[in-house]
């Protein structure tokens, strides 16, 4: 791996942003999670993780992006406790913001695996975490240290899943979201920075194209030209189109430099920029991508921590896609 040296700019930006904002999050004990926690009881847990996540992906790399949102959405509802897993009629997987979500069968896949190895000792939420993990480094991000002992839920509901932004809210709701949740703005900035790779279908951003707010025209805001592009691309609403329209298969800093160019795909994400609270976040990004490397680990371990059920709260499914039935 290669080591991280921070340039001088990096460390006064950080100690900016940091002065600001308070960054990291609480010591892993806090939350009644481990580093050591597989240590005994599931010795081979990230390697096995790791080599299944590495085998999926090589086989179809589309699914780095969307095991980074699978577990997003986890943690926003009822926190990371893998209830977005259960599947059946009424749960989170059922609603509609769940719809275009993918990975779950990696996540089966990575199940039966340890299930073999060490039996009801991996929760499913853990799984998903490192899985999340995992799939960023090979994506091209960061790595960041995962602590364990999350376990799983025993509640989905569909109506929850409404807490998921679907990318028309305003500025001071995603921050109340994500306050809610003990992240702040600076994770709230560079969590969204995970646009860098993947697809949106163009339901998302159909009123951006034609009708934005009623106004019987496009959104001001979005570039023309890339509009343009977008119109020629999105003929339906269950098409796809990148979240990076520059460099949609790199992790890299460009999502922030498209803000910059009215390029964002997402009102939600073109709002960052234009927002006092943000903006400033946002051109610190753009112009420095080790900034960017650096806090997006800090911010996704933070945010693996979201409510976590542990010890005798939850418990350890062993079918990831249904609690257990003793
Ligand atoms: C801040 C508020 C956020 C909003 C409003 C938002 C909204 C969205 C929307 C609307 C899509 C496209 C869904 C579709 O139409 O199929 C999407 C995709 C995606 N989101 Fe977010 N998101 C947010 C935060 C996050 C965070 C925190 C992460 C991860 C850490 C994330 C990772 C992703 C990824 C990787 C994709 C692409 C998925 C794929 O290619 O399959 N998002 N997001
Ligand atoms: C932001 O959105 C919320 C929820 O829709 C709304 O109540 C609020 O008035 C909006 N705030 C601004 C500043 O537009």
């Amino acid at each position: 791996m290669k080591a991280f040296v921070p340039s001088a700019l990096f460390l006064v930006a950080l100690h900016l942003i940091s002065a600001t904002v308070r960054a990291g999050g609480l010591p892993v004990e806090a939350y009644g999670l481990s580093f050591q926690y597989y240590q005994e009881s599931c010795p081979n847990f990230e390697a096995i993780v790791s080599r299944k996540v590495k085998e999926w992906i090589k086989k179809d790399y589309t699914l780095a992006p969307a095991l980074m949102r699978l577990h997003f959405h986890d943690c926003v509802v009822r926190g990371c406790d893998a209830s977005i897993l259960l599947n059946y009629p009424g749960s989170e997987r059922s609603a509609a913001e769940s719809k275009t979500l993918r990975g779950f069968e990696v996540i089966n896949d990575i199940k039966v695996a340890l299930e073999k190895s060490c039996p009801k000792m991996a929760s499913c939420a853990d799984i998903l975490t490192s899985a999340a993990r995992d799939a960023t480094v090979l994506a091209g991000g960061p790595f960041w240290m995962v602590p364990y002992g999350r376990k799983d839920g025993r509640v989905s509901v569909a109506k929850e899943a409404s807490k998921v932004p679907v990318g028309h809210e305003n500025v001071t709701s995603l921050l109340q979201l994500f306050q809610s949740q003990g992240l702040n703005v600076l994770d709230l900035v560079v969590l969204s920075g995970a646009h860098t790779i993947g697809r949106s279908t163009c339901g998302s951003i159909q009123s951006r194209l034609y009708n934005y707010k009623s106004t019987g025209k496009p959104d001001p805001t979005l570039n023309r030209e890339y509009g343009n592009y977008l119109k020629r691309k999105c003929r339906w609403a269950s098409e796809y189109v990148y979240l990076d329209g520059r460099t949609p298969k790199t992790f890299d800093n460009m999502y922030y430099k498209n803000l910059q160019k009215k390029m964002g795909l997402l009102s939600t994400d073109q709002y960052l920029n234009s927002d006092s609270r943000t903006g400033p976040l946002v051109s610190a990004l753009a112009t420095q991508p080790e900034l960017f490397n650096y806090q997006f680990g800090v911010s996704m371990a933070k945010l693996g921590n979201v409510q976590v059920l542990t010890g005798d709260e939850g418990e350890v499914r062993t079918n990831c896609n249904a609690v257990n039935r003793y």
